[in-house]
């Protein structure tokens, strides 16, 4: 069973940064993502975890649009590289997937599942796996760093339960996500639970309603992403991503409307 949630640590709620750059520090030592997803009508979402996974200090950035919106770039975002996601090196980066993904998305997960270094899966890729027992199984045995990031009814349908089960126990679903992926799990909402299989599971302490606008989950997908490769430790490096974004959201500038592409823009890992 779940036992109680404990007070978070000060390393998982206080600011301390994921990583220092070192003066000598370059591009290649800061961690490479990519972002897959942004199928037609929902490209928005992919440029969202994009622009936080850079705003949030990764190295490089690509992006792997599921449609043929974009050509060779993103407007109005030149860091950004766009790239087919089979010609990135899925196994040196960390690859956040789903976000605005659409159907198009259970295609590639299995190559993702079994090459991506670093992973978090988001969106229509937990949508996807929540369909296909085969898919749950390639997750399970990945073995490497990979944080889930569902709402309350994405970790419904992983869960085969409903969004009220979920959300009455949301500790012993977020552990009980987890131990059934061999994942860390980031259940959001109001406290946010971060869980990872043999832990016990902690509550986020930032953020707020002003973060209920579409987008802001993308844009904690990208963060993730980012803090992954520059962390020893997934739980950790979700935790502070969490904690980062809820921060953002809570010393907001009054008179400013928060939008996720002005929250990506404020966000830092450090
Ligand atoms: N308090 C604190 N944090 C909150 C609150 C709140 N009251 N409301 C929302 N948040 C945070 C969540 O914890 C999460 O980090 O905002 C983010 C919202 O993420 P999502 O629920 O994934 O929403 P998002 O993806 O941005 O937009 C909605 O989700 O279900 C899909 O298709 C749907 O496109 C839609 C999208
Ligand atoms: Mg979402």
């Amino acid at each position: 069973g779940v036992q109680a949630a404990e007070a978070p640590t000060a390393q998982l709620a206080g600011p301390a940064p994921v990583r220092v750059r070192a003066h000598a520090s370059h591009k290649g030592l800061n961690g490479d993502v990519a972002v897959i997803g942004g199928a037609p009508g929902m490209a928005g979402a992919a440029v969202l975890a994009a622009t936080s996974a850079l705003c949030g200090g990764a190295g490089r950035v690509f992006l792997a649009p599921l449609d043929t919106g974009f050509g060779a770039a993103v407007p109005g975002w030149p860091e950004l590289m766009v790239r087919a996601w089979d010609a990135l090196p899925l196994e040196s980066i960390s690859v956040a997937c789903g976000c605005g993904g659409g159907d198009a998305v259970a295609a590639m997960l299995p190559a993702v599942l079994s090459r991506a270094k670093w992973l978090v899966l988001d969106a229509d890729a937990l949508n996807a796996i929540a369909a296909d027992a085969s898919l749950q199984e390639t997750l399970r045995r990945r073995g490497r760093p990979t944080v889930l990031t569902p709402h309350p009814l994405e970790a419904a349908r992983l869960l085969g339960t409903s969004t009220a089960q979920v959300q009455g126990d949301r500790l012993r679903a977020a552990q009980e996500l987890g131990e059934r992926s061999k994942a860390v799990v980031v259940l959001k909402g109001s406290g946010t639970v971060i869980a990872a299989p043999g832990t016990t599971p902690s509550i986020n302490p930032t953020g707020n309603g002003r973060l209920a606008t579409g987008g802001t989950g993308d844009v904690l997908a990208g963060l993730v992403a980012a803090a992954l490769p520059v962390s020893s430790d997934a739980l950790q490096a979700a935790a502070h991503a969490v904690y980062r974004h809820g921060k953002a959201a809570d010393d907001w500038p009054a008179g400013e409307p928060l939008t996720a592409g002005a929250l990506a823009r404020r966000l830092h890992l450090d």
